[in-house]
C-alpha cells in the first residue's frame, strides 16, 4: 500500500479532526502518501481529493467538526455512483480507504470493498456511541460533557423556579447519551429506547420524587424514546396528570455535536487512527478499530454494522438508586 485515502461521513463528531491528523501523520511516519477526500462519499464520487501532509493538519487536534467536511450521499448508494467513486480512487492511485463515521458509513465502505476489492478500514466516529466492537466511539465523551454542562445550567433555573424539565438529548435510536449524561447530571429519570419505562411508572416516580422534598426534577429523554409522544407532548401530558408540577421542555439539539473534543476523545481518536493505518499496512482489510477493555482491537466490519452496541442495564439501576 502506497497511498491511503481518508474521509469522514455521516454526522460529524468532536475528535474527527484528531483522527484525520493522526492518520495523516501515521502515513508519513510509515512513508505512505495520504489523500483527504472531502464531503464523505459524495466527494469520493465527485473526485474531491487533496493530498495531505503532516503540516496540513497542524492545530486541528483541538477543533470540533471535521476539516474534511461530511455528507450523507444518495449518489453513492447507486451502483453507478460507486463505480465513479472507484474510478476516482484508481485515477489517484489510492490503494486503501479509511472511513471515519457510523454504521451507515461502514456499510457503504463494505459494499465498495466487495464490489471493487479495495481494502477499507472503519474508525467509529459518532456521538451516539451505538457501534458494536467498541466501548466508546469518537465524540461520545465530548457530547456527554456538553450535555452535563447544559443540564447543570438547566438545573439552576429549574431549582430556582421549582420546575420539572424534560431535556431531550441526541441518540437517533440509542440511549447511551441519555443514560450516561443522566447519571452524570443527576437526572431524576432517564427515558431511553432500550427500556420501556411506561407512562404510569414515570408519573409514579415523579410523584414520589416530589413527595421526597425535591425542589426540581430533570428527566433526560433520548430523542429515540418518546413513549409514543414527542417530548413537548410528553411534557404536556405530565403537567396535566401531575398538576403539582410546572413543566418546561428543552431540546439540546446540534450543540451536542460541536465543541472542542475532550482529552479522552483526542487520545481515543489518535490511538484508533494509528492502528487503522498500521492494520492496512499489515495487509489486513475490512476491519473496524475499536476500544475493548481499554485495548485497541479489530472487529470485522461485517460484525460492527450488525445492530447497535448494547446498553449497560446496570447503569439504569445505578441511576434509580442514586436519584432517590
Ligand atoms: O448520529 C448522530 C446524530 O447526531 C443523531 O444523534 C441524530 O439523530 C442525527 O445525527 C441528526 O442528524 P442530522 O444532523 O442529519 O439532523
Amino acid at each position: 500500500i502506497k497511498k491511503i485515502g481518508v474521509l469522514t461521513s455521516g454526522g460529524d463528531a468532536p475528535g474527527m479532526n484528531a483522527a484525520i491528523r493522526a492518520i495523516v501523520r501515521t502515513c508519513t511516519y510509515h512513508h505512505v502518501e495520504c489523500i483527504g477526500i472531502f464531503r464523505g462519499f459524495q466527494g469520493l464520487v465527485e473526485g474531491d481529493f487533496e493530498p495531505f501532509g503532516p503540516r496540513d493538519v497542524n492545530y486541528i487536534i483541538n477543533k470540533g467538526g471535521t476539516i474534511l467536511k461530511t455528507a450523507r450521499s444518495e449518489t453513492f448508494k447507486t451502483a453507478e455512483g460507486r463505480k465513479k467513486a472507484y474510478e476516482n480512487l484508481k485515477k489517484e492511485a489510492v490503494d486503501a480507504l479509511i472511513v471515519i463515521g457510523g454504521d451507515g458509513s461502514f456499510t457503504g465502505a463494505m459494499i465498495l470493498s466487495k464490489e471493487f476489492d479495495i481494502p477499507v478500514m472503519g474508525i467509529p466516529g459518532t456521538i451516539d456511541n451505538d457501534i458494536r466492537g467498541t466501548s466508546h466511539t469518537i465524540g461520545f465523551d465530548t457530547a456527554l460533557n456538553t450535555v452535563i454542562d447544559a443540564v447543570d445550567k438547566i438545573r439552576d433555573t429549574a431549582s430556582s423556579h421549582k420546575r420539572l424539565f424534560f431535556v431531550e438529548v441526541m441518540g437517533r435510536d440509542a440511549g447511551h447519551i441519555a443514560l450516561n449524561a443522566g447519571i452524570g447530571a443527576g437526572a431524576e429519570e432517564i427515558l431511553i429506547p432500550e427500556e420501556n419505562l411506561g407512562m404510569d411508572r414515570l408519573l409514579e416516580s415523579l410523584k414520589k420524587s416530589k413527595k421526597s422534598g425535591k425542589s426540581s426534577s430533570i428527566v433526560l429523554v433520548a430523542e429515540g424514546e418518546k413513549l409514543g409522544k414527542n417530548v413537548f407532548e410528553l411534557g404536556e401530558y405530565v403537567e396535566q396528570n401531575l398538576p403539582e408540577y410546572e413543566v418546561r421542555v428543552s431540546v439540546l439539539g446540534h450543540m451536542q455535536r460541536g465543541g472542542a473534543p475532550s482529552c479522552f476523545d483526542r487520545v481515543l481518536a489518535s490511538r484508533l487512527s494509528v492502528k487503522a493505518v498500521e492494520t492496512l499496512l499489515e495487509g489486513k482489510k475490512n476491519y473496524m478499530v475499536g476500544l475493548i477493555n481499554d485495548k485497541v482491537e479489530l472487529t470485522p466490519l461485517e460484525q460492527a454494522v450488525k445492530g447497535h452496541s448494547p446498553i449497560d442495564m446496570e447503569l439504569l439501576r445505578v441511576s434509580d438508586i442514586i436519584s432517590i
